[in-house]
Parts: C-alpha cells; structure tokens; sequence
C-alpha cells in the first residue's frame, strides 16, 4: 500500500505518552511525530501507528465537514469529533483545537471554552493560534491548568488577514514577529507551539532560544518534531497538497476503485454470492413456503 516502503508498525505494548516524554525527547533530540485524526476508526489507525501526540484539528472543517475554510467549524462539531477520537486512543497524547472564536474574545471564554474541550471530551490539551491576543489567552488557560500548544506562522483561522494560505516571515521583520509570538507563547506556559509554513531558516534561527517542544508542518527539519493532516499523509483529501506534504499512500483512488468495483458487482450481479447471504434448514425453507401459500 505504501507508496514509500514498508516502515515497522510498533508491536510493543506501549505506556501512555505523557508531557514529561515530550520534554524529555526535545532533551534528548528525539523526534516527536504528531498527526490529526477527526473520528475513531482513524483514531485507532494512528495508534495502531505509533505516534506521539494526536491532534483533533479544526482543519476537521475542510477535511471531513465539507467547509472551504476553518471558520465555520463549530464548537459542538469540534467537540463531536474529539470525543470520537478519545474513544479509539490510547497511548498518543490527544490534543483538540478550539475552533475560530471560541477562545479569542476574552481570557473568561478562552478558559471556559478550554474547559469545556477537556472534561467533555477528555482531551489532554487545547491549541489555539496565534501570537497577538491568543497570548494572554493561553497565559488564562494555562493558570486554570489546562495544557496549552500553542501555533505561529501560518495560522489558518486568520488567513485573511494573512494574505490568504501563504507562507510567512519571509521578510526578516516579518520572520521576527512570528519568532517574537512563539517565544511569547512559550513564555506564556504553553507545552509545545506549532511552527505552520515558515522558512526553515527562520526556524532555525529561532530554535536555540525555544525551550519547549516545536512542531513543524512546513517549517524545516530543524523543528524537535512534525505534524501532517491525516488525509494529506495518505491521499484520502482531493486537490493538489500543500508544497510540504509528504504523501505516503494514495488512498483515494484505492478508495473509489472499491466503491466502483461494488458497484459494477451490484449492477452486475456479483455481489451478494451465496457466501454473503444467511441459510436456513430445508425443512424450514419448506414449510415456510408451506406457510406462504396458504395466505
Ligand atoms: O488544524 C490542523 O490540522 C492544524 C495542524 C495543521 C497543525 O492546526
């Protein structure tokens, strides 16, 4: 299936991942490997997979939702979904992101918001985006005891203001405000902050003064990690990927290959066969048929 090679799927039993493990492998330069998932069955694939840190996106929003944007997605709808996801894990750390406005307007939503996520859903951690603003509202979320990731670059709630899905800091004054919003971030007791589509110069120009884990999704090798969008990583989304996707299979076209070859087996009669079907004992058969008749 892989369109890559073979990797070794782990086969160990594995204890839960914990924030002290993800310290302790920035300590020791040990990659972090980070994906998203939206529902359970994939939940149980990217365990099965052996990952560090699963992340609820709200890129839940375009991936499984059918949105253009990560705007519409809703707090129910993102809560929905982690839940799911909850239910199929059990050693990755489970991180959901609170969708666009539910945390911005003051430190009292942001908290409340935070709360709601973690004793409804049981996720470990929030995300939020941005420096600015989200700053303070991390600092509020952290102090109500909430583990806090934290995500500069390019931040896809304000795209717009970004000038649309487009790499950041690519000037040295704007790489300095995105340098300057994850130190913010870190200073402010988030555990780890996302680096999304920077020049992996500036990451690595600013990774000597980052004391918490960073994960990278278009930000160089020089991040102590890496986070893909599930449906990227394996082709399941259409359109063409973003510039820093690695695709490790193509699913999709597997996929509308098994739905197409059973629809050609319905129109055609080769599915169901008598294998797919349930029996009866003859003499039931008969006497129903007994039964029938006489109605
Ligand atoms: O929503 C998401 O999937 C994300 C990752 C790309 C980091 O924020």
């Amino acid at each position: 299936m892989s369109v890559h090679g073979a990797a070794s799927v782990p086969s160990e039993p594995r204890r839960k991942v914990t924030f002290a493990d993800l310290a302790a492998k920035k300590a020791t330069g040990e990659p972090i490997a980070m994906v998203t998932a939206y529902d359970h069955p994939t939940a149980q694939i990217v365990d099965a997979g052996g990952v560090d840190i699963v992340l609820v996106g709200d890129s839940a929003a375009m991936t499984v939702l059918g949105y253009d944007s990560t705007v519409p997605v809703t707090i129910d709808e993102m809560l929905m979904l982690t839940a799911a996801v909850r239910r199929g894990l059990s050693t990755p750390l489970l991180v959901a992101d609170l969708p666009f406005g539910s945390y911005e307007g003051s430190d009292e939503l942001a908290v409340a918001t935070a709360q709601r996520f973690i004793k409804t859903t049981g996720a470990d951690a929030v995300k939020i985006e941005r420096g600015g603003t989200s700053i303070d509202r991390a600092r509020a979320i952290v102090a109500a005891g909430i583990p806090v990731m934290g995500h500069v670059g390019l931040t896809p709630q304000t795209a717009a203001v970004l000038g649309g899905y487009r790499s950041q800091g690519r000037t040295a004054d704007e790489a300095l405000a995105v340098c300057r919003a994850a130190l913010a971030l870190q200073q402010a007791g988030c555990f780890a902050v996302v680096f999304e589509a920077i020049p992996s110069d500036v990451t690595e120009a600013v990774m000597p003064l980052m004391q918490v884990p960073v994960i990278g999704i278009g930000a160089g090798s020089g991040t102590d990690g890496q986070v893909l969008v599930f449906h990227d990583l394996l082709g399941i989304y259409g359109g063409r990927p973003a510039k820093f996707v690695k695709q490790y299979a193509r699913l999709r076209s597997v996929m509308i290959e098994g739905v197409a070859e059973y629809a050609a087996d319905v129109r055609t009669g080769g599915y169901p066969a008598p294998e797919h079907g349930y029996s009866m004992a003859p003499e039931e058969s008969a006497r129903l048929r007994e039964l029938l008749a006489g109605l």
